[in-house]
C-alpha cells in the first residue's frame, strides 16, 4: 500500500511499543508524515531515524501538555494535520483494594483522559483536512473483564464511550473509529500475566483460547489500522472493530 496515506500528517502515540511501533512503520511506508510520541528516548529516536517524514516527540500522554505539543509539532514541522492513531495504554493491574489510588488515576489518565486531551487540541485542525480521523486502540476489555484489572476495564469502556460522543459530535467532518484487540505479542499482554491466577500459563492460554489459535502480532494490527484510516473506511465511523482471533466468541 506505498500510497494509501501520501501526504496525510499522522500523529501516534505508544509509538514505542509494540502496537504504535508497527502502526508508525505501516504508515510511514504508505507514505504518511508522523508525529511519534512515546516516553522511551532511546526507543522514539531510532524509530525516527528508521522512519523518513518522521518526528520523535518524548512526553507524557496523561498530561494535557503533551498532547498539546504533539499537535503543535505536527502544524510546526508539516503545516496540517489529518490522523491521530491513539495507542498509549498501561495495564494498572490490581483489585479494587489493592490497587493504590494513584495507580487508579494514573491508568485512567493515560488510557482515557489523554485521548480527550489529544482530541481536543488536535479537531480544529483535523477538522479542515478533507480525511480528518481518529482512530482509538481500546480493547475486548471495554466488553469482557479480567481478573484483577479494574482500571483498564474501566478506562477501555469509557475509551469506546468517548469514541462514539466524538463521532456524534464532529460527524460528519470527522470520521472517529475504535480499534479492539484481543491477544497481541506485545511487552503489555505478557506482563498483563501476573493478573492470573496461574501466570506462567496465562499468555498460553489465552492463545488457546483464540478460535485461530494463535496471538495477534502487531502488524495484524497495523493493517486493520492501516484500513481504518485510510479513505477505503469513508463510510464507517462511531464503530468499534475487534480484532481478536475470535476470542469473544469463543
Ligand atoms: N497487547 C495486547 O494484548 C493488547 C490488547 C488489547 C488492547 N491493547 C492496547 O493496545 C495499545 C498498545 O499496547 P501494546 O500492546 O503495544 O503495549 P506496549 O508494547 O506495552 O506499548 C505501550 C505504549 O504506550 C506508551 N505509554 C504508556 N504510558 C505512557 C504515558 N504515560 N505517556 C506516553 N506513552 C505511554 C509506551 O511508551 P514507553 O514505552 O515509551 O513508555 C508504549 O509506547 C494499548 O492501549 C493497549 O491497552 C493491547
Amino acid at each position: 500500500m506505498p500510497n494509501k496515506l501520501k501526504d496525510k500528517v499522522c500523529i501516534i502515540t505508544g509509538a514505542t511499543g509494540g502496537m504504535g511501533r508497527a502502526i508508525s512503520e505501516t504508515f510511514a511506508a504508505s507514505g504518511a508524515q508522523l508525529i511519534l510520541s512515546g516516553r522511551n528516548k532511546e526507543k522514539g529516536s531510532a524509530l525516527e531515524k528508521k522512519l523518513k517524514n518522521s518526528v520523535f516527540i518524548q512526553g507524557d500522554v496523561s498530561t494535557a501538555q503533551h498532547n498539546k505539543e504533539l499537535v503543535q509539532a505536527a502544524i510546526s514541522n508539516f503545516g496540517r494535520l489529518d490522523i491521530l492513531s491513539i495507542n498509549a495504554g498501561v495495564l494498572g493491574l490490581g483489585n479494587v483494594v489493592d490497587l493504590s489510588v494513584e495507580t487508579w488515576h494514573k491508568t485512567l489518565e493515560t488510557n482515557l483522559s489523554a485521548i480527550f486531551y489529544l482530541s481536543k487540541f488536535a479537531i480544529p485542525y483535523l477538522s479542515e483536512s478533507k480525511s480528518g480521523n481518529i482512530l482509538i486502540n481500546a480493547s475486548i476489555a471495554a466488553f469482557k473483564s479480567f481478573p484483577n484489572h479494574p482500571a483498564y476495564c474501566a478506562s477501555k469502556a469509557a475509551s469506546v464511550a468517548l469514541m462514539k460522543q466524538l463521532a456524534v459530535d464532529y460527524g460528519p467532518k470527522l470520521r472517529v473509529n475504535a480499534i479492539c484487540p484481543g491477544p497481541v505479542d506485545t511487552p503489555l499482554l505478557h506482563d498483563s500475566a501476573i493478573a492470573f491466577e496461574n501466570p506462567e500459563s496465562a499468555v498460553g492460554n489465552a492463545k488457546k483460547m483464540t478460535l485461530l489459535q494463535r496471538l495477534g502480532t502487531p502488524e495484524d494490527i497495523a493493517k486493520l489500522a492501516l484500513f481504518l484510516v485510510s479513505d477505503d473506511a469513508s463510510w464507517i465511523t462511531g464503530s468499534t472493530i475487534n480484532i481478536d482471533g475470535g476470542i469473544l466468541n469463543a
